[in-house]
């Protein structure tokens, strides 16, 4: 397979290729990013349907079809934003069942747990016959983050690359689901239950696939199945020779289990850097607005006075953007680095959110239904300008930084915060947006671009770039060399020191931890 490349861990260079199960794994993991992306995009075509709303939400119906109501106010239901909301609250509490099968019973269980979920939701929504079992069946589609098994089985040069896989594949979900939205809105009454089913297709894929996967190395060697686990660092790299990294890993594994308390660890001093960002970057990433896009666009462009179709048809339009904006991400990552990124997206994030407002503020007052075919476009076009920013941004950054800065013996609790951070402020955007946009009109826009200002000020000053730099030699080359985060970095007192201390030269410990 892909040529042999070397992998550097703690400064050691390991020898390891990209071989098919190495390709398999990512792929199976990443079918994970794929059913959370369908599930993201399918909620606000269905809501958007008269046949969906007769069934379960007749006044939205009747106010979407009278003209006295504000046009920013027709879709203000609780209810209804509880149906696309519910999926995100569920999603956290699972994270925490998740993280405990995961250490017990491995990632490859947790994932077929997860499949059998996700099918189990997909038959109560496809079938639905009232409010209660659609809820019910979101909130069992709500069990599937699997970023963690990706970011640890990808060897550390195409770290970045494969982790940006998953948020590839949600982008590829999503317009999966807007395109499946465009059609089944044409088949009456019934199409909505289609949109709903076909979720059942990735589902099946993970639970099938997380019957062949392997479990990472890690994962094996921490629950102690060390042959096991050793076995599969052979296959995965693609070489007899494993003996450094596997006595490392199981080195890492020993001092990671000493580590008795991860939750507490994690608030320890020393752990600041890593926690605030992780903890901020999540609550940025969700006030960018992006999921008012994502869940709302067929809704919201409705709202602006575009017909059915049109409003469907706009939505595929931002769901392509998002996935090609993605691929810029891929390629540029590990090559610009991730503060260049994030600080481009900043400006153009905001000029596109200030320029719908105003294009909104001028030309939608409460009653008049249409915005002007050009003005539409405007509005289309800069929609997609603020998708293509978020997508090559903090889309998947959002999610590596984080992933990429815990060190072991903090990871796993740490991904844990970082994934639940994420999801309650999914579920504040998802249950706010609607009736946000009935009391702030325009200005929601003008909302969420202050606080791509917020957020644009915080990584020039707090972010610092990780490019290239592997998640052993964090504290020495980056936190302790950064201006603010430095003086998290002083009380050596509690560092974990393996071996007996013995340092193999350039500042870090041979299972990794640095001191
Ligand atoms: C976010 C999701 C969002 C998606 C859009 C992800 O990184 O976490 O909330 O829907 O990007 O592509």
């Amino acid at each position: 397979m892909a040529g042999g490349f070397s992998v550097s861990g703690s400064g050691t260079e390991f020898e390891a290729k990209i071989t098919p199960i190495v390709i398999i794994s990512c792929i199976m993991a990443a079918t994970g990013g794929l059913m959370f992306g369908y599930d993201v995009g399918i909620s606000g075509g269905v809501t958007s349907m008269d046949d969906f709303l007769r069934e379960f939400f007749p006044s939205v119906l009747k106010k979407k079809h009278e003209d006295k109501e504000s046009n920013y106010c027709k879709y203000d239901n609780q209810g209804l934003q509880l149906f696309t909301s519910s999926l995100y609250l569920a999603g956290l509490t699972a994270t925490f069942f998740a993280s405990y099968t995961t250490r017990r019973l491995g990632r490859r269980l947790t994932m077929l747990i997860a499949g059998v979920f996700f099918i189990i939701g997909v038959i109560f929504n496809g079938a639905a016959q009232n409010l209660a079992m659609l809820i019910v069946g979101r909130i069992l589609l709500g069990c599937g983050a699997v970023p963690l098994f990706l970011s640890e089985i990808a060897p550390t040069r195409i770290r970045g690359g494969l982790n940006i896989l998953f948020q590839l594949n949600v982008t590829i979900g999503i317009l999966f689901a807007s395109l499946v939205n465009y059609g089944t809105a044409k088949i009456h009454p019934w199409g909505w239950r289609l949109s709903l089913s076909l979720a059942g297709i990735p589902a099946a894929l993970l639970t099938l696939g997380a019957l062949f996967v392997v479990d990472t190395p890690n994962s094996l060697i921490e629950r102690g199945k060390l042959e096991e686990g050793k076995a599969v660092l052979r296959k995965i790299r693609g070489t007899d020779n494993v003996e450094p990294e596997f006595n490392e890993i199981v080195e890492a594994s020993r001092v990671a289990q000493e580590v008795k308390h991860p939750f507490r660890n994690l608030l320890q001093r020393r752990n600041r850097p890593q926690l605030v960002i992780a903890v901020l970057l999540q609550i940025f990433q969700q006030f960018t607005g992006i999921n008012a896009i994502m869940f709302y666009a067929p809704v919201l462009f409705n709202t602006l006075g575009f017909k059915s179709d049109a409003s469907l048809y706009s939505a595929v339009i931002t769901g392509a953007v998002n996935v090609l904006s993605t691929l810029v991400s891929v390629y540029s990552v590990d090559r610009v680095g991730r503060r260049m990124l994030l600080l481009e997206a900043g400006v153009q994030m905001f000029l596109s959110q200030v320029a719908i407002a105003v294009v909104l503020g001028i030309k939608v007052t409460d009653r008049s239904d249409n915005l002007g075919h050009a003005w539409a476009i405007l509005v289309v076009v800069m929609v997609c300008t603020f998708v293509a920013s978020f997508a090559w941004s903090w889309g998947p950054l959002g999610w590596l930084i984080p992933s990429e800065t815990f060190p072991l013996e903090t990871r796993s609790a740490g991904q844990s915060v970082t994934v639940c951070v994420n999801l309650l402020f999914t579920f504040v955007i998802a249950q706010a947006f609607l009736s946000m946009l009935c009391h702030l009109k325009y200005a929601i826009f003008a909302f969420f671009s202050a606080w791509v200002v917020v957020m644009s000020f915080f990584v020039l000053f707090f972010l610092p770039e990780t490019k290239n730099v592997p998640i052993e030699e964090m504290t020495e080359r980056v936190w302790k060399q950064h201006w603010y985060w430095k003086r998290f970095m002083d009380d050596d007192n509690h560092h974990v020191v393996p071996n007996g201390g013995k340092s193999n030269g350039n500042g870090t410990y041979n299972n990794g931890a640095t001191v």
